[in-house]
């Protein structure tokens, strides 16, 4: 049940915004529905979250895009309250078109073409993948970063080569949120477990034997959750497999992502994803920065995660180098990929 968070409610919006331009951002390619809207200088004025938790097992896509109808709405009054802005001051309205669950992008869709034709401004359809490593840029002030994109459904390695985003290296299964997600809920922990097992894994000392998978640039965690789930069921301690866990996943993304960066030549990498937001991983890039004379940027985690900020940004910036969108171009694409992308902002 969405509920208003306090403050979203200002009768007299400012009216200083005048001379910028604003975008409204609506994200939800996935578990969250997130409404955000963002100046031309990035600063973020709203940024709204409301996450569908599963009482068992995974989101089922239907019941997600059922609750992303039922939220929206109040979510984009809310964010217009939260920024002091009315809606008829927004300039363009830009939304998440992929990669995600087709049920949840079409809900997402919907809303935004009804949006943006009631307030009579260009829609934008964005990339999620390229919305985590703009928003990072926009708010770090990096410049041309290898991006850890480390999420529940996404891990990849991205950068800009050769007029595009270029996913270098990816898992070759599930996401590591998925694979930290799944292992708590098989160990009995509530979702999301990624953060459960951060704090976990600082009561574990010894590193139990886990695989190891790393292909040139590419990753996979499958193996890894089946073999930690073993050593659960034969009695290892949880705070020594939460430790185990990150410290071989981690270190596996760490040693991509060096890789990554000696083959474009960047000297910048930035961290995306909700995973992100881990320390122990913060700490293992960012020694493997240093050790390289190369500096690491992390975006604040509510910016990590699914957000609508990062999607209106992206869309400003596409609205900004000139991008039209005809209704028909903002079809949604559950399998959108990075490098499909034409980058006409940079
Ligand atoms: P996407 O649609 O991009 O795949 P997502 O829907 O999974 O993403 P995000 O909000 O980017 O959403 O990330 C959520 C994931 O981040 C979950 O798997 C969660 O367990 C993980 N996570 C969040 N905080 C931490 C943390 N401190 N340590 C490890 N994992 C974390
Ligand atoms: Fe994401």
């Amino acid at each position: 049940m969405y509920v208003s968070p306090p403050g979203t409610r200002k009768a007299f919006p400012s009216r200083e915004h005048r001379g910028r331009v604003l975008a409204l951002g609506i994200e939800g390619t996935a578990h969250t529905v997130g409404v955000g809207i963002v100046d031309d200088s990035c600063r973020i004025l709203a940024n709204l979250f409301d996450m569908v938790k599963p009482e068992k097992g995974g989101i089922h896509p239907r019941e997600a895009a059922n609750h992303h109808a039922e939220v929206i709405a109040p979510m984009i009054r809310d964010a217009a309250g939260a920024a002091g802005v009315r809606l008829r001051d927004l300039d363009l309205v830009a939304f998440s078109m992929g990669p995600g669950l087709g049920p949840c992008l079409r809900t997402v869709a919907t809303a935004a073409r009804a949006l943006a034709l009631a307030l009579d401004v260009p829609l934008l359809g964005v990339n999620h993948c390229v919305a985590h490593l703009e928003i990072g840029r926009g708010m770090t002030r990096c410049e041309d970063p290898v991006l850890l994109y480390v999420s529940g459904g996404n891990t990849q390695v991205i950068a800009f080569a050769r007029e595009r985003f270029r996913v270098f290296g990816e898992t070759l299964d599930i996401g590591i949120g998925n694979m930290l997600d799944k292992f708590a809920r098989e160990a009995g922990l509530p979702f999301p477990g990624g953060p459960i097992l951060e704090k976990l894994a600082r009561t574990g000392s010894t590193l139990l034997p886990l695989p190891y998978s790393v292909k040139g640039m590419d990753v996979a965690f499958s193996g890894m959750l089946t073999a930690a789930l073993n050593l659960q069921r034969n009695g290892a301690a949880l705070g020594d497999l939460a430790f185990s866990i990150q410290e071989t996943a981690f270190a596996m993304l760490t040693e991509v992502t060096e890789r990554a960066m000696a083959h474009t030549g960047k000297e910048e990498v930035l961290l995306g994803g909700g995973v992100a937001r881990n320390g122990r991983l913060q700490e293992m890039v960012g020694r493997m920065a240093e050790d390289r004379g190369a500096r690491m940027f992390v975006p604040p985690g509510d910016l990590c995660v699914d957000n609508g900020a990062m999607i209106a940004w992206t869309g400003l910036l596409m609205h900004k180098a000139g991008v039209h969108m005809s209704l028909k171009e903002t079809i949604v694409d559950q399998r959108f990929r990075t490098d499909e992308v034409t980058v006409e902002w940079r």
